[in-house]
């Protein structure tokens, strides 16, 4: 029995049943980084013991190169001092299926493999021109069923590439499987310290009376990233800074922060005011675009001291791209809670610091009686550490020691390390074995993901109509200087890198 934060009181059991998890697209990179390890961590916490993993790809391995291949994806790093005879009892569980998505025949050759196993998890981890092949073909062949048992689908980003591709995505997910075998990950979701944001706001009593347009001056969401796109480019051409991680990733932590209390923790209650909040985002536009969002685009410049190449001059970027690399909004809700309180998010790549966080910075006292010569007061500024540090800083104004009433801003911090002194686990272990017990609460709900998409692609289309030529930034800055006046209406600057 483990518990979820989210659901204690229901007292959700998370045992799962004998499963068989088939990862359509094994060969990739996301199999190899998060997938096979994060089933490897959990085989090795013993959360998972009777399973069978099974690799279906177009490349002509065999069931032995697989296990070859996922022996190098849990050589090393954590992995490395694990006994090889452990290592051995998880790689006997792996199979492989070589088949193109479109052939029934490969579809045929699974459904033997999975027959008997009464969980049955398929997981979508193709590029996204496959999903509906891989969906149709697992409908053909009864693989959307199982009785005694379930059936469900892990449908890994993007997940559409605006409103009406997602759409689409939905109706052809909805004609094999219902809503409750659908599962679309978002992997922020995973993360516990964005899980945490619940437990600050809801299982605190200090900060919900603030929480609100009173008290809050404004919001700043950064997701920033040192790394370039890399290998990625081809993907990201076809995505950009909006798709990529404020569709999805960003808004995720921005509904949670701001979602009005669930009434209870079903995964369903959570959703919904999740969705709320979505559908209260003010429409930005094409004719505001220029108003409230700033695009960037890196160019050549050093990270971390090393030189490093312009988004231009990436493998697989044409070198007219006019993707965004950087992107920043100005956004507000309109609710009695919001109405009125900036939200800000920026995120791109190739930025200066790795560094995800949120930061809720609440109002000027109403009267500034210690801002005297020598003092340097902040707003008070709660600031939620998502990665790499693990934690919640308060910032706040304190007395300098002395005989003058100086001040300045010092901080009151939670570090996870610190206070837990154990590793969080990889996002990706939650969230398997959350949809292994059926317990979507970190998963997207359909109206979720239609909605966010209904809010972006009016941002895409702005652009679209938009032929000034994109702000450049230099690799390893924190981003376009044009970013910086989005903040000037609350005479406010962006945190620092
Ligand atoms: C992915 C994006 O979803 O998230 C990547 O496609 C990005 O571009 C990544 O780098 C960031 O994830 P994390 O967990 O490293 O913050």
């Amino acid at each position: 029995m483990f518990t979820n934060p989210l659901l204690d009181g229901l007292q959700f059991a998370k045992e799962p049943v004998p499963f068989i998890i088939t990862i359509f697209g094994a060969t990739g990179d996301l199999t190899r980084r998060k997938l096979i390890p994060a089933l490897f961590s959990l085989f090795l916490k013993g959360n998972i013991s009777q399973f069978k993993i099974v690799g279906f790809a177009r490349r002509t391995w065999t069931g032995d190169n697989f296990r070859e291949e996922a022996h190098q994806m849990i050589a090393g790093g954590s992995f490395a001092s694990v006994p090889e005879a452990q290592k051995k009892a998880f790689l006997e569980k792996l199979d492989y299926v070589s088949s193109t998505f479109d052939d029934p025949e490969g579809y045929k050759r699974l459904a033997q493999l999975v027959k008997g196993w009464e969980g049955r998890l398929f997981y979508l981890s193709t590029p996204p021109d496959e999903y509906e092949d891989i969906i149709k073909n697992l409908g053909a062949q009864n693989l959307n069923q199982s009785v005694p048992g379930y059936s469900r689908i892990i449908v890994e980003k993007p997940f559409g590439r605006d409103l009406a591709s997602a759409k689409e995505l939905n109706e052809i997910l909805a004609s094999v499987f219902d809503e409750n075998q659908i599962y679309r990950i978002d992997h922020y979701l995973g993360k516990e310290t964005v899980q945490n944001i619940l437990v600050l706001r809801f299982g605190n009593g200090i900060f919900e009376p603030l929480w609100n347009n009173r008290y809050i001056d404004h919001i700043q969401i950064t997701v920033a990233e040192s790394l370039g796109v890399g290998t990625r480019g081809n993907y990201y051409e076809k995505s950009g800074a909006i798709r990529d991680m404020v569709q999805n990733h960003i808004f995720q932590l921005m509904t949670l922060l701001t979602m009005e209390p669930p009434n209870d923790l079903s995964p369903d209650t959570i959703r919904t005011e999740k969705v709320k909040v979505l559908k209260s985002l003010r429409p930005i536009t094409f004719k505001d675009v220029k108003t409230y969002t700033v695009r960037g685009q890196y160019g050549p410049g050093i990270v971390q001291g090393q030189s490093v190449k312009g988004y231009l001059e990436e493998d697989g970027v044409n070198p007219n791209s006019r993707t965004e690399t950087f992107v920043a909004l100005k956004i507000f809700l309109d609710t009695w809670r919001w109405e009125g309180v900036p939200i800000f998010i920026r995120t791109g790549k190739s930025l200066g610091r790795r560094v995800s966080e949120v930061a809720v910075s609440f109002k000027e006292p109403p009267l500034h009686i210690f801002n005297n010569r020598g003092s340097d007061t902040k707003n008070n500024t709660l600031v939620i550490h998502i990665q790499p540090e693990e934690g919640v800083t308060f910032n706040i104004n304190a007395k300098i020691p002395g005989y003058t009433t100086q001040v300045r801003p010092v901080s009151m911090d939670f570090a996870y390390g610190n206070a837990f002194g154990e590793s969080t686990p990889e996002a990706y272990e939650r969230l398997l074995l959350d949809a292994l017990v059926g317990d979507s609460t970190l998963y997207t709900r359909r109206d979720e993901i239609e909605t966010s998409w209904a809010f972006i692609t009016r941002i895409l289309q702005g652009w679209a109509e938009d032929p000034a030529p994109l702000p450049q930034y230099r690799a390893g800055s924190s981003g376009p200087e044009e970013a910086k006046a989005l903040l000037s209406s609350v005479n406010q600057k962006w945190r620092k890198l």
